[in-house]
C-alpha cells in the first residue's frame, strides 16, 4: 500500500526519539495503520548521535521540508513561537498536516494555526504537547465526548515534579536537580518556561481549549512557578499531612473557564500527591463519567515520541479516504468562538 511520508523538522530529543520508534515499531506500526509511514526527510541544524538516520534524506534547512512536494505530513519538533509558526503556517499553506509537540506554539498562536488548517482542510494534531507520553487530549476529546467537563487539575511539568520530588525524598539542592533534569532531556531550552509555570500554563490553556470547547487564551492564565518553594516549605507541608505539587487547573464558573498554575498543598493520601518524578496525571471531572485520571511520563525522548507518532497515525488513517477525518483536527468549534470563556 502507498506509504505516508513524513517529513521530521528538529532532531533534538523529541525528533530523534520519533525517528527510532518509528523505525524500531515500523511493523507494529504499519499494521495498525494499515500502510507504511517512512521518513522522507528530516531538517535540523546538526545531527543527533542518539538517531540512526541512516538512509533518510537530511537538509540544514527546515523548509526544505515544508516544500518538499513528496511530503504528505510535517512533524515540527523544534519548539519556540516564532520559526516554528512560519513552519507550520508554510506547511499548512502547501496543503500538508501537522503533527506538532509545541505547547508553546499551539497555546499562543493555535487559533491562528487552526484557522489556517480549516481554510485548508487539513489537520493539526498536537497530542504530545501536553503531558508528553500521555493520551490525554485524545482521552477527553474522544472518551470524554459525551460528558460536560465541570473542571481538571493535574501535574503537567515533568521537570518541576522531578525537581520537587529529589528536593523532597532526598534533600537535593534545586539548581543541582534542575540541571540534572536539563541532562535527561526533560527541561525546555529555557528552563525557566518549567520553572515559573509557563510551560504548565501554556499545557493547561490546550486542556481547556478541549475540554470546555473555548478558544485558547494563554494569556488569561494566573502563572505562578516553583522557584520560590524551599526544602523549609517542603519540611513544613510535610509535617502538616501534606504535599506540595505544582498544579494546572480549569474550572468552570458563572463567569467563564478560570485557568491557574501554581504550586498546592495536597493531603498525603491522594492519589495524585503520589505522582512523583517525571511523571505527569491529569484529572478530569467530566458530568456523565464523574472523576477520572491519566497518569504516565510526561516528558523524555521515547514518551513523547509515542505521542507524536499516535498522531501521525490518527492522520495517515483518515488520509485520502472517503469518510474524511476519523478525529476532529480542532481544539475548538467556530461557535465556540462567540462564547465567553472569561
Ligand atoms: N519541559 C517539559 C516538562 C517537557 O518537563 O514537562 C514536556 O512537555
Amino acid at each position: 500500500m502507498k506509504p505516508v511520508k513524513v517529513g521530521v523538522c528538529g532532531l533534538g530529543t523529541v525528533g530523534s526519539g520519533t525517528v527510532n520508534v518509528l523505525r524500531r515499531n515500523a511493523e507494529e506500526i504499519t499494521r495498525r495503520t494499515g500502510r507504511p509511514i517512512i521518513v522522507e526527510q528530516i531538517g535540523a541544524r546538526r545531527d543527533n548521535p542518539d538517531c540512526d538516520t541512516t538512509g533518510i534524506n537530511i537538509t540544514r534547512d527546515i523548509f526544505d521540508v515544508v516544500n518538499n512536494p513528496e511530503i504528505d505530513v510535517v512533524v515540527e519538533l523544534i519548539g519556540g513561537y516564532d520559526i516554528a509558526r512560519e513552519l507550520v503556517l508554510k506547511a499548512i499553506e502547501n496543503g500538508k498536516h501537522v503533527v506538532t509537540a509545541n505547547k508553546a506554539l499551539i497555546a499562543v498562536h493555535g487559533n491562528e494555526i487552526f484557522a489556517a488548517a480549516r481554510e485548508q482542510g487539513v489537520v493539526v494534531a498536537y497530542e504530545a504537547a501536553v503531558a508528553g507520553g500521555i493520551p490525554v487530549i485524545k482521552g477527553i476529546r474522544e472518551g470524554l465526548t459525551a460528558n460536560k467537563i465541570n473542571w481538571l487539575a493535574g501535574i503537567i511539568n515533568g521537570t518541576g515534579n522531578y525537581i520537587m520530588t529529589q528536593m523532597r525524598d532526598y534533600g537535593r539542592d534545586f539548581a543541582d536537580v534542575l540541571q540534572e533534569a536539563q541532562e535527561l532531556g526533560y527541561a525546555e531550552a529555557d528552563p525557566t518556561f518549567d520553572v515559573e509555570g509557563i510551560d504548565a500554563a501554556h499545557k493547561l490553556t490546550i486542556l481547556s481549549s478541549v475540554a470546555f470547547g473555548i478558544p485558547l487564551q494563554f494569556d488569561k492564565a494566573y502563572t505562578e512557578g516553583i522557584s520560590k518553594i524551599t526544602p523549609l516549605d517542603i519540611e513544613q507541608a510535610d509535617e502538616l499531612g501534606y504535599i506540595i505539587k505544582h498544579l494546572g487547573i480549569a474550572r468552570r464558573t458563572d463567569k467563564g473557564v478560570e485557568l491557574r498554575v501554581h504550586p498546592t498543598l495536597i493531603p498525603k493520601d491522594r492519589l495524585i500527591a503520589n505522582v512523583h518524578g517525571v511523571l505527569n496525571a491529569v484529572m478530569v471531572q467530566g458530568d456523565a463519567v464523574g472523576p477520572t485520571m491519566y497518569y504516565g511520563p510526561g516528558a523524555g525522548a521515547e514518551p513523547t515520541a509515542s505521542s507524536v507518532i499516535a498522531d501521525i497515525v490518527d492522520v495517515a488513517r483518515t488520509m485520502n479516504t472517503e469518510y474524511g477525518e476519523r478525529v476532529p483536527p480542532l481544539a475548538f468549534t467556530e461557535e465556540s468562538l462567540d462564547e465567553d470563556s472569561g
